[in-house]
């Protein structure tokens, strides 16, 4: 299958693509986590990603969508993959739509993870992610590491990501809100959204989400 994650910043995403990722047997590409790893490798790509990231802004279309594309190109993509965080405004998904087009493949679903602003608040304000790699998210209360402060997956450290403070958060749900919205009423009209409540334990709603899948299938 191929997947297109939607939500706002700590909706979820990151935490329910893992499982979904592993039950469909399909890669989860975040680009998120892309640019978070070229961050920490200090590239040329980093730096430019990380002066936008810490200012809550969407890092430039056209290296995104270079970046996504080389990923989706990998052969672990070859029959699915689970897109977390792209596309993210209307450009990026009509890229998306060309690259797919242009290989006679198709998106088969986007689902759209729903979660009031003031739970989102909540969840960002505690994660907690591991130095290491990114996609190992913890969260102060509601996935509190064995032992704090320590990765139970690498036993790396445990640090909150610089766009975490609540200043870029308002940004980042203002971008959410402006630019990333829109791309849900892109995909309406192509019949492909899922919108699933994102509230509740994490196990509930991976429940919900693959039998939401299920049905687009
Ligand atoms: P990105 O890394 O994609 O961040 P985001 O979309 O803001 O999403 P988050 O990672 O904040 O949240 P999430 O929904 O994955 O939640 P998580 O699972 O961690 O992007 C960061 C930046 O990179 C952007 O601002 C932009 O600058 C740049 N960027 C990325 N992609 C781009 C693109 N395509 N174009 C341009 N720029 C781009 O969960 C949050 C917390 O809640 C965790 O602590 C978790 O443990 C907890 N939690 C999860 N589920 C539950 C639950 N059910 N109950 C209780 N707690 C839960
Ligand atoms: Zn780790």
């Amino acid at each position: 299958m191929r997947i297109v994650l939607v939500g706002p910043p700590g909706a979820g995403k990151g935490t329910q693509a893992a499982f979904l990722a592993k039950n469909l047997s399909i890669p989860h590409i975040s680009t998120g986590d892309l640019f978070r790893a070229n961050i920490s490798q200090q590239t040329e790509l980093g730096k430019l990603a990380k002066s936008f990231m810490d200012k809550g802004e969407l890092v430039p279309d056209e290296v995104t969508i270079a970046m996504a594309k080389d990923r989706m190109e990998q052969p672990d993509a070859a029959s699915g993959f689970l897109l977390d965080g792209f596309p993210r405004n209307v450009s990026q998904a009509e890229a998306l739509d060309e690259m797919l087009t242009s290989e006679g493949m198709k998106l088969d679903a986007v689902l759209d993870l729903e979660v009031p602003e003031d739970e989102v608040v909540k969840r960002i304000a505690g994660r907690r992610i591991c130095r290491n790699d990114s996609s190992h998210v913890f969260h102060v209360s509601y996935k509190a590491p064995k032992d704090e402060g320590v990765c139970d997956v690498c036993g790396g450290e445990l640090y909150q990501r610089d766009d975490d403070s609540e200043e870029t958060v308002r940004k980042r749900l203002e971008v959410y809100h402006t630019q990333t919205e829109p791309i849900i009423d892109y995909y309406k009209a192509q019949g492909l959204v899922v919108t699933i409540s994102a509230l509740g334990k994490v196990e509930e709603v991976t429940v919900r989400a693959m039998e939401a899948l299920k049905r687009k299938d």
